[in-house]
């Protein structure tokens, strides 16, 4: 008995739409298992070191998740103590580049945790602040105000090359690091359209630049360069470096450590 063609057309259609969820989904599970490959790719350079690490502790001078998620990746244990240091006190204009002024940025971020922590008399051995900016063309874009100015910053990076700065500071009870990187973002040309969707998944908003490389916003990238992690908002590649050569070797903790 033939099959009627409406009917094959049905079958036909409902075989498509299950192909394509099927694909969807081999999609979105191995963007997950990119994610996991980079975290635990990240993870091993601070191996040696992470037992000492430890059993110290440490404190994260910031409340982005993204930067919590990236230092857990590498094993580091701590606990989170948002700054309540006001960003909007220091000029960019009284620094000769921005990475000078990013690297400020950290630095009174995690000496505002360092000063509340002492007058509560709570003992800490490891301090981390951190800031990260967008500069675009002798501007600075930080966190947009609404989606008014979201909107104004995406059309700013459209088609163009801007640089990620994050500065960090490492207070330590013996030498401190502060330091930044900095990593080149090229975005493709974005219409109005897109921009507006964009705007509407409410993620630009609690972020530098007015986007996320590690959500939604990855498509919108056509090119880094430097370290990405800098660009999600920590860069623990050049972290890891100044951790193991400035600070630890030349801290008082050193006696803790070797205990
Ligand atoms: C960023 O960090 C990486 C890894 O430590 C380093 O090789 C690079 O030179 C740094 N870049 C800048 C611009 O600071």
């Amino acid at each position: 008995m033939a099959i009627c063609p409406i009917k094959a057309i049905v079958i036909a259609i409902l075989s498509a739409l299950a192909h394509i969820q099927i694909v969807q989904s081999r999609i979105h599970s191995s963007s997950d298992h990119l994610h996991q490959a980079l975290i635990r790719k990240s993870s091993i350079m601070l191996e040696p070191y992470i037992h000492q690490l430890n059993n110290l502790k440490i404190v994260l001078a910031s409340s982005s998740p993204r930067r919590s998620q990236l230092l857990k990746s590498i094993g580091l244990k701590f606990e989170v103590i948002p700054s309540n240091f006001d960003e909007s006190s220091v000029s960019v204009s009284k620094f000769k580049n921005y990475g000078d002024f990013v690297s400020e940025l950290a630095y009174k971020k995690a000496m505002e945790v360092s000063d509340r922590l002492r007058e509560e008399n709570i003992d800490v051995d490891l301090i981390i602040g951190a800031d990260t900016i967008v500069a675009i063309n002798e501007m600075v874009l930080g966190k947009p105000k609404d989606e008014e100015e979201a909107k104004e910053f995406l059309t700013k990076l459209s088609g163009n090359t801007h640089s990620v700065l994050t500065g960090v500071a490492i207070l330590s009870k013996g030498r401190n690091s502060r330091f930044s990187n900095q990593t080149e973002v090229t975005f493709s040309k974005l219409t109005p359209e897109v921009i507006a969707a964009y705007i509407k998944t409410g993620e630009p908003l609690d972020k530098a630049g007015a986007y996320g490389i590690q959500g939604k916003g990855g498509s919108l990238i056509e090119k880094v360069s430097g370290d990405p992690f800098n660009v999600v908002g920590f860069p623990l590649s050049a972290f890891c470096t100044h951790l193991i050569q400035d600070v630890l070797p030349h801290d008082n903790l050193k006696h803790v450590l070797n205990n």
